[in-house]
C-alpha cells in the first residue's frame, strides 16, 4: 500500500492524534498502529522465521569473533586484554544482548516495520527520542559496518598471501596503504619494524652462540616499547631502524596529503551495495550460503583446535581481573551485534509475529554457544602473549602447523565477513529509510526504485559512506562507537517494552517479554555496566558525545521543521 493510498480522512486523524504538545511536540508519540499505517507495506514480503535466523546468524559472526577476539584476549597498546576469562566476557555481552533481544522480539510483533528500535522508541518515548535512537543506530550498523569491512580486507589480504609465486607480487604482497587506512599502515609498518628488530636480534645472538629464544621471551610486538631506545643505539648496532623510528615515511604523500586506502573496502562495498540495490531476497539467498560456510570452518577450528588445546595456556584464567573481563566484554559486545538488524527486516517478513521472535532469539542462542567454544578453544591452543591481534582464528591455527586449516579459515572468514557486511549494510539503510519516511531525513532517503523495490539512492550513499570512512577510521575505533551507539538503543528498547506496557496494558502482544519489568530493568543496567566498566578509551566517549551534539543540530534544524510542515504521516 503506498502513502498516497492511505485515504486522507486517516491520513488527518493521524496527525490529528498526533497534533504538538507539550515542548513544541518533541515528545509526541505515533502509536503502533500509526505507525503501520504511515509505515504502509511498500517493501516486499518475502522473508520467513528461517529467513531470520540465517539473517540473524549472517549479520551476529564476523568480525567479532574473527578479529576482535584477539585484542580482546590479549589486549593491545589502548587497552587490556580479558585472558582466557574472555569466555566470562562473552557472557556477560551475552547477557545484555538476551535482554534486549527478548524487548526486542516484544516490539518487532507488536509494530512490523522497518526501523527498528527507532521506530519502537517513536511508538513509546516519543519523537526527539527516536531521532536520538536512530542516530544511535546509524553509529551501530554503518560505523559497525567499518570495523567489518576492514576485518574483511585484513583477511582477504591473508588469502592472498598464500598464493605466493601462484599470483602477481601485486596482489600477494600489496603495498600496506593500498589496503589499509593511514593509521593502521603506520600501525602496520611499525609492526614489521618490530618484527625486523627482533629477527635481527635472534641472528646476533645465534651467532654470539646464545640462546635465540631468550628474545622472543625479552621482546615481543605487542609489548615494543621504542622510547626506551635511543636511536643512536641502533645506529651503533647497525641495525636500519627507519621503519621503526619513523613508520609513517613509508607511506607516499601528495603535497602533506598521506595517500592511505582500503582498497578491497571499497571494492567489496561496491559490490554489496549491488546487491542490496536489486532485492532483498537475492540478499538473503546469498547470505544464506555464506552463513553455512561460516559455520563449517568455525566448526573445522574447534573440531582441529580441540587437538592442540593445553590447560595450562588457561592459568592465569584472567590476568587483569575484572577490569580486563569487562573490557572485553564491551569489546566482544560487538560480536553480537546484528540480531536486532532481524528486526529491521520485520517489514518484508511474511509472518512477523510469529517469525520476529523466532529469529531474533534463536540467531543469538546459536552464536552465544558457538563463540564461547571457539574462545575456550583459542584461548587453550595459543598462549595470550602469541595470539594474533588481527586474524587470531586463522593464526591460531598456523601456529600449530594446521597450514590448510588456516587457509580454509581465511576462506570461511571472508564468507562470514561478507554475510555480516550484507545484513548491517541492509539494517543501515532500512533505518534511513525509516527515518526519512517520518520526516527525520530528507525524502531521498526513502525514495523506492520503481523495479526492484529497494530504497536505492539510500542504498548508495550508505554503501559510500562506509567505504569511504574506511580511511579515517580503523577496525577498534569504529567497533569502539559502535558498540556505545548500539548500548544506548538498546536501553532505550527496554526502557520503552515497560513504558508501553504502562501507557497500553491491554494491546495484544504476540510476543510478551516474561518477567516484567525485571527483564528490561536487568537489560538497562547490564548495558549500563559495560558502558561504565569496560569501555577502553576515553576518546571513544569523545566522538560519541560529537555526534550526539550534531545529531541535535540536525534534528532541530530539519527535521524537526519538516514534521511540523507536513500534513501527511
Ligand atoms: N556481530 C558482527 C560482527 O562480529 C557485527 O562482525
Amino acid at each position: 500500500m503506498a502513502l498516497d493510498t492511505i485515504p486522507a480522512e486517516e491520513r488527518r486523524e493521524v496527525m490529528e492524534k498526533t497534533k504538538l504538545g507539550t515542548f513544541g511536540g518533541i515528545l509526541r508519540k505515533k502509536s503502533p498502529e500509526d505507525l503501520m499505517k504511515c509505515g504502509g507495506n511498500k517493501l516486499e514480503k518475502t522473508l520467513t522465521g528461517f529467513d531470520l535466523i540465517i539473517l540473524g546468524v549472517g549479520a551476529i559472526i564476523g568480525a567479532g569473533i574473527f578479529a576482535l577476539s584477539g585484542t580482546a584476549a590479549a589486549g593491545s597498546a589502548h587497552h587490556i586484554g580479558a585472558g582466557p576469562a574472555l569466555m566470562v566476557s562473552l557472557i556477560i555481552a551475552g547477557m545484555a544482548c538476551s535482554f534486549a533481544a527478548l524487548c526486542y522480539a516484544e516490539f518487532a510483533s507488536i509494530i512490523p516495520v522497518a526501523g527498528s528500535a527507532f521506530t519502537y522508541t517513536y511508538a513509546t518515548l516519543g519523537e526527539i527520542a527516536a531521532w536520538f535512537i536512530g542516530w544511535m543506530l546509524v553509529l551501530e550498523y554503518i560505523i559497525g559496518n567499518i570495523t567489518v569491512v576492514s576485518s574483511w580486507s585484513g583477511y582477504l589480504v591473508n588469502f592472498l598471501k598464500g598464493f605466493e609465486g601462484v599470483l602477481p607480487t601485486f596482489l600477494t604482497s600489496p603495498p600496506v596503504w593500498l589496503v589499509n587506512n593511514y593509521s593502521t599502515s603506520v600501525e602496520k609498518y611499525k609492526h614489521i619494524g618490530v618484527e625486523n628488530f627482533i629477527v635481527f636480534l635472534q641472528d646476533k645472538f645465534q651467532a654470539l652462540g646464545l640462546n635465540p629464544d631468550s628474545i622472543k621471551e625479552t621482546f615481543t610486538v605487542s609489548n615494543f616499547d621504542i622510547s626506551a631506545f635511543n636511536p643512536a643505539v641502533f645506529a651503533r648496532m647497525g641495525f636500519d631502524a627507519e621503519l621503526l623510528l619513523n613508520p609513517a615515511s613509508q607511506i607516499p604523500h601528495l603535497g602533506p596529503l598521506p595517500i592511505a586506502i582500503n582498497i578491497p573496502a571499497f571494492l567489496i562495498m561496491a559490490f554489496i551495495t549491488t546487491f542490496l540495490f536489486i532485492g532483498i531476497k537475492e540478499s538473503a539467498k546469498m547470505t544464506f550460503a555464506m552463513v553455512m560456510v561460516k559455520i563449517v570452518v568455525i566448526l573445522l577450528f574447534v573440531g582441529v583446535g580441540l587437538f592442540y588445546v593445553t590447560p595450562e595456556n588457561w592459568v592465569p584464567f584472567a590476568p587483569n581481573g575484572m577490569k580486563g573481563i569487562f573490557v572485553g566484554a564491551y569489546l566482544m559486545f560487538f560480536a553480537y551485534i546484528g540480531f536486532d538488524a532481524v528486526s529491521t527486516a520485520a517489514e518484508e517478513t511474511k509472518n512477523p509475529q510469529k517469525d520476529m521472535p523466532v529469529g531474533i532469539i534463536g540467531s543469538l542462542i546459536i552464536c552465544t554457544l558457538i563463540y564461547i567454544v571457539v574462545i575456550a578453544v583459542l584461548t587453550g591452543m595459543v598462549p595470550l602473549s602469541q595470539i594474533d591481534t588481527h586474524a587470531p582464528i586463522a593464526a591460531a591455527m598456523t601456529s600449530v602447523n594446521q597450514h590448510w586449516v588456516a587457509f580454509i579459515i581465511s576462506i570461511g572468514a571472508i564468507a562470514g565477513l561478507t554475510s555480516v557486511l550484507l545484513v548491517l549494510q541492509l539494517g543501515g539503510t532500512r533505518i534511513l529509510y525509516a527515518m526519512s519516511r517520518d520526516k527525520f531525513l530528507p525524502p531521498i532517503f526513502s525514495k523506492i526504485h520503481p523495479k526492484y523495490k529497494t530504497p536505492y539512492i539510500n542504498t548508495l550513499i550508505v554503501g559510500f559512506a562506509v567505504a569511504g570512512l574506511t580511511t579515517v577510521l580503523d577496525l577498534n575505533a569504529a567497533a569502539e562507537l559502535s558498540n556505545i551507539g548500539t548500548l544506548v538503543a538498546f536501553m532505550m528498547v527496554c526502557a520503552g517494552v515497560r513504558i508501553l506496557r504502562k501507557t497500553d496494558p491491554d494491546r495484544e502482544r504476540p510476543f510478551r517479554v516474561p518477567f516484567v519489568p525485571v527483564i528490561p530493568i536487568l537489560g538497562i543496567l547490564t548495558c549500563i555496566a559495560l558502558i561504565v566498566l569496560g569501555l577502553p578509551t576515553l576518546k571513544t566517549l569523545i566522538i560519541f558525545g560529537i555526534w550526539v551534539i550534531l545529531g541535535m543540530i540536525v534534528y532541530f534544524s530539519y527535521g524537526y521543521k519538516r514534521i511540523r510542515a507536513s500534513e501527511e504521516c
